[in-house]
C-alpha cells in the first residue's frame, strides 16, 4: 500500500511487515523519515503520521545530516552525493566576471506531483504506457515475463530543480509479500541546452543510525563470492565493479544491520541488490552521527551521460528491504523475489531445471563428433536430461588464441555440421546446448580481419589482449545488430535449446564510438540481445557465465535461466562459493557441476558422494568425462541423479536455511523446505574437522511440528524418523564425528 497524507506531506510504503517513510519539506526538498520493520502488533493499515519530525537531529537544517531521497551535488552537499549535472548555463543572465564559473554544478530537487500507477504490462516493452517502462534493455522491467504478473503499484515522485531546466522523477515500485521496493529513478533535460550527468546512482538509501556491520562478497575467478563481515569505517567504504559485466571481484548485493543485533535467522537485516550487470558502485558512508547511508548504482568511474534537449534517462532498479529474521530472512526473501519476479518464467519449457551435461572438463579443445556421441549415450543412459557442447566447435577455434567472432560450425571438427549430433541427443530424449562469447574477437579471426575497428579501443594506441581476445564495440549499433543476426541465424539453422553465454575478459582501454556512453552501452547490448533471442524463441534457456560467476546479478537473472558459478568445480572449495551465492541468489539458478574424482583446478581428490552432495544443492551438472569412468561408477551417477530428481523441486523452489555455516562450525548444514513445510531436503557437508570438535545436530526449520517426517537416503532406504517437533527442536543425530569430506543428504517427507 502507499499512502500519502496532503497535510504532513507524508508518504508510507507500506509493506508485508516492513514500512518506509519520506516526506516533503517545507522547502519542498524530499527527505528520508525512516524505514524498518513495522511493530508486530500495528494494524496493516498503520503508517507513521507525524508532524513534529523537523526537530530530530536528523531533519535539523545542518545540510551534512539531512537525509535526502536523492542527495545531489549542491545544495548544501559537502559529503558523498549520487546525483551531480552539469548546467552549462544559469536561467538568469549573467555578468561577465560570472561566466568562468560555468558550468554551474549545483542541482536542487525539489517536489513537484506525484503519481501511484499500477504496472499493468510486466514485459519488455516500454511503450506499454506502464509507469514502471524502462529504458530498453535495462532492468525496471526486469527482461521477460516472470512468473508472478499480478499487477504492483509504483509510486512516482516528480522533482524539479527551481531554476534549471531538469527534472528527476524518483520511482519506487513495491513488492510487498516479500517485503522489497525496487528503486530507480528517471532523469530528464527539459531546457534547450545539452546536460552532462557526471554520477547517478539509481538510488539513496538511508538506514537507522547505527546499522554500520556490512556482509558483501568479494572474490576473483575461481574464488567468487568470499562472504565478508566487517565494521563500516567512519567516512566513505564502497564495494564496486569498474567493468562493462557484473565482474568477480565484488558483487552488487549487500545485507547491514546494527551490530550483535542480528544473526542468522534473528534480527533486522536491510539488503539491497542492484539489477544491473554493468559498471556499478554501492558507496556506504557512515556519518559522525552514525548516520549511514549508501549511493547505489552506476559507477562514477569514467561516467558520463549526455543528455540532448528533450532527453531523458532511467537507470535501472535497485531491490532493496529490511528483513526481522536475520540474514537467513533477508536471504529468502531475495530468492523468493528472485524466483517469481526476475527469472523469466519458462515459456512451455521446463518447469525444473534440467540436470545438465557439459562436456568442457571431459573434452576441452579436443572435439570430435565420435567422442561427443559416445559421451551423449552415457550421459542419457545416467538421466542427463541437457546435453551442452563447450567452447571449440566453431571457426578456426581449435584451442584459445583463435577463432572467436567466427559463430560457424567448424567442418574440422563436425565435418557434416552439427545436426548430426543435435539429432542424436534428441533422439536420445536430451535438449541440446551450445556455448557462445559473442561479445568477443580474437585477433585471429575472420571477423577481426573484416573489422578490426570493431573493438573497443582507442584509435593509434595499443590494444591489450586478454586470454588472446578483444572485446567488441557495443557502442556501434552494427556490431550489436551482427551479434543478434549471427545468434539468430545460428538459432533458426539448428534445434539448439540452450545457450552457454560466456564472456571472458574485462575491458582495458574502453575507447567505444560511444564515448563514455560505452560503460552502459555494453550492458544495454547484451540486455537487447538476449531479449530480442528470447522473444524470437520463447522456448530457448540461457546460461549467463563469464570466466565462471562474472555476471551474477538481477540484471542478467532477468533474461537468463541459471548462471555457471564458479570455474571451480572442487566441492569443498565449491561449499563456500555457494555459501556466498546463496546470500542473494536462488539455489535454482546455481549451476553446479559435478567433476572428475582427481579435481582439474584445485587437484584435490575428493569422493563421488561430497561431489553430488555439493552439486546437489543447486541445478545439477554433470562435467565429468564419463567415458573414463567404470561401469560400477557409471551406475553411481545414474543413482545420484535419480535422487537428485525425486527432490530437485525443493531445492528449486523452496526456502533455504543455512542451518550451520562453515564460519562458524567448519561444517555447512543447509535445508530446503517447501512453502507448506511438507517436504525438505536436508544436507550436511564437513569442511573442516579437528579431534575433539562434536558439532551439535542442526535443529530444522520451517516444517509442520505435529506432523511425521521420514528422512530418506538415495537409495529410498529410511534412516529416520521423527515428528515436525523433534526434528525442529534437536535435529538429525549422525553426524557429529563425520571428519574432514563427510557429507549426506536426505530427503525428508511428512507421511
Ligand atoms: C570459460 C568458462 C568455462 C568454459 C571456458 C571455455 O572459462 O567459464 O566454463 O566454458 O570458458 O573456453
Amino acid at each position: 500500500m502507499i499512502h500519502f497524507d496532503p497535510t504532513t506531506k507524508i508518504f508510507n510504503l507500506v509493506l508485508a511487515t516492513s514500512t518506509y517513510a519520506f516526506y516533503v519539506d517545507s522547502e519542498g526538498r524530499l527527505l528520508h523519515l525512516a524505514w524498518g520493520a513495522r511493530p508486530a502488533d500495528a494494524a496493516s493499515t498503520a503508517v507513521l503520521h507525524g508532524p513534529g519530525f523537523e526537530s530530530l537531529p536528523h531533519f535539523d537544517q545542518l545540510p551534512l545530516t539531512r537525509r535526502y531521497e536523492l542527495s545531489t551535488l549542491g545544495d548544501g552537499a559537502m559529503q558523498e552525493v549520487s546525483l551531480a549535472v552539469g548546467f552549462p548555463a544559469l536561467s538568469a543572465d549573467l555578468t561577465s566576471d560570472e561566466a568562468p564559473h560555468l558550468p554551474v554544478r549545483d542541482v536542487r530537487l525539489r517536489y513537484l506531483s506525484h503519481e501511484i500507477v499500477s504496472d499493468h504490462k510486466v514485459g519488455p516493452d516500454p511503450s506499454s504506457g506502464s509507469g514502471c517502462s524502462a529504458q530498453p534493455g535495462l532492468a525496471p522491467t526486469h527482461g521477460q515475463p516472470g512468473c508472478v504478473t499480478t499487477p504492483r503499484e509504483t509510486l512516482r515522485v516528480r522533482l524539479t530543480d527551481p531554476t534549471q531546466p531538469f527534472e528527476a522523477t524518483l520511482c519506487y515500485r513495491l513488492t510487498p509479500e516479500h517485503d522489497i521496493i525496487e528503486r530507480w529513478c528517471e532523469v530528464a533535460n527539459t531546457g534547450p541546452e545539452p546536460l552532462t550527468i557526471e554520477a547517478l546512482a539509481f538510488a539513496t538509501l538511508h538506514f537507522p543510525n547505527g546499522a554500520n556491520e556490512l556482509t558483501s562478497v568479494s572474490g576473483w575467478w575461481a574464488r567468487e563470492f568470499m562472504v565478508a563481515r566487517e565494521r563500516l569505517p567512519m567516512g566513505v567504504r564502497t564495494i564496486e565493479q569498474r567493468a562493462v559485466q557484473t565482474g568477480h571481484c565484488a558483487n552488487p548485493f549487500f545485507m547491514l544491520n546494527r551490530p550483535g543485533q542480528a544473526w542468522e535467522e534473528t534480527g533486522e537485516v536491510y539488503f539491497g541488490a542492484l539489477a544491473y550487470s554493468g559498471a556499478w558502485r554501492i558507496a556506504f558512508e557512515q556519518l559522525f552521527s552514525l548516520d549511514v547511508r549508501a549511493h547505489a548504482g552506476y559507477n562514477p568511474f569514467d561516467f558520463s551521460l549526455t543528455l540532448a534537449p528533450g532527453d531523458s534517462h532511467t537507470t535501472p532498479a535497485i531491490a532493496i528491504g529490511v528483513c526481522p529474521e536475520g540474514w537467513g530472512g533477508a536471504s529468502r526473501r531475495l530468492h523468493a523475489f528472485a524466483l517469481e519476479r526476475v527469472l523469466p518464467c519458462p515459456a512451455d519449457g521446463p518447469a525444473l531445471r534440467p540436470v545438465l551435461y557439459n562436456s568442457w572438463e571431459a573434452t576441452y579443445f579436443n572435439l570430435s563428433l565420435e567422442g561427443q556421441i559416445a559421451l551423449t549415450h552415457k550421459a542419457a543412459a545416467m538421466g542427463v536430461e541437457l546435453f551442452c557442447v563447450d567452447d571449440g566447435w566453431f571457426g578456426g577455434r581449435r584451442d584459445d588464441h583463435a577463432g572467436l567472432g567466427d559463430w560457424t560450425v567448424s567442418p574440422d571438427v563436425f565435418p557434416g555440421g552439427l545436426k548430426p549430433l543435435i539429432d542424436e541427443v534428441h533422439r536420445l530424449g536430451m535438449q541440446f546446448g551450445l556455448w557462445v562469447e559473442p561479445e568477443m574477437v580474437n585477433p585471429d579471426s575472420d571477423l577481426y580481419r573484416a573489422h578490426p575497428n570493431w573493438i573497443l579501443h582507442f584509435p593509434g594506441r595499443p590494444r591489450t589482449e586478454w586470454r588472446y581476445q578483444l572485446m567488441l564495440d557495443f557502442g556501434r549499433r552494427e556490431v550489436v545488430e551482427h551479434v543478434y543476426s549471427v545468434l539468430e541465424n545460428l538459432l533458426k539453422d539448428h534445434a539448439i535449446d540452450f545457450i552457454k553465454w560466456d564472456m571472458n575478459r574485462y575491458a582495458t582501454e574502453p575507447g567505444s564510438v560511444a564515448g563514455q556512453a560505452i560503460w552502459r552501452a555494453h550492458t544495454a547490448g547484451v540486455y537487447e540481445i538476449m531479449d530480442r533471442l528470447r522473444e524470437a524463441f520463447p522456448r530457448l534457456q540461457i546460461e549467463s557465465c563469464a570466466s565462471g560467476g562474472g555476471r551474477v546479478d538481477l540484471g542478467i537473472l532477468a533474461r537468463t535461466d541459471q548462471v555457471w558459478t564458479s570455474d571451480n568445480t572442487d566441492a569443498l572449495d565449491r561449499i563456500r562459493i555457494q555459501e556466498g551465492y546463496s546470500l542473494a541468489y536462488p539455489a535454482r539458478a546455481m549451476e553446479a557441476w559435478v567433476t572428475h574424482r582427481h579435481n582439474h583446478q584445485t587437484g584435490r581428490i575428493l569422493p563421488l558422494s561430497l561431489r553430488f552432495d555439493v552439486a546437489m544443492r543447486g541445478g545439477l551438472g554433470i562435467g565429468a568425462n564419463l567415458n573414463e569412468l567404470e561401469d560400477a561408477e557409471l551406475a553411481e551417477y545414474a543413482s545420484y541423479i535419480a535422487f537428485y530428481k525425486r527432490f530437485r523441486h525443493v531445492v528449486q523452489g523452496g526456502k533455504l536455511h543455512r542451518l550451520q555455516r562453515l564460519e562458524e562450525w567448519g561444517a555447512s548444514v543447509i535445508e530446503y523446505v517447501t512453502a507448506d513445510g511438507r517436504e525438505a531436503v536436508y544436507s550436511v557437508v564437513v569442511f573442516d574437522h579437528q579431534l575433539g570438535w562434536v558439532r551439535p545436530p542442526a535443529p530444522l526449520r520451517g516444517l509442520n511440528s505435529d506432523a511425521t517426517y521420514t528422512a530418506t537416503d538415495r537409495h529410498g532406504a529410511e534412516v529416520y524418523r521423527a515428528t515436525g517437533f523433534d526434528l525442529m527442536t534437536v535435529g538429525i543425530p549422525g553426524d557429529a564425528s563425520g571428519g574432514p569430506s563427510y557429507s549426506r543428504t536426505l530427503h525428508l517427507k511428512q507421511v
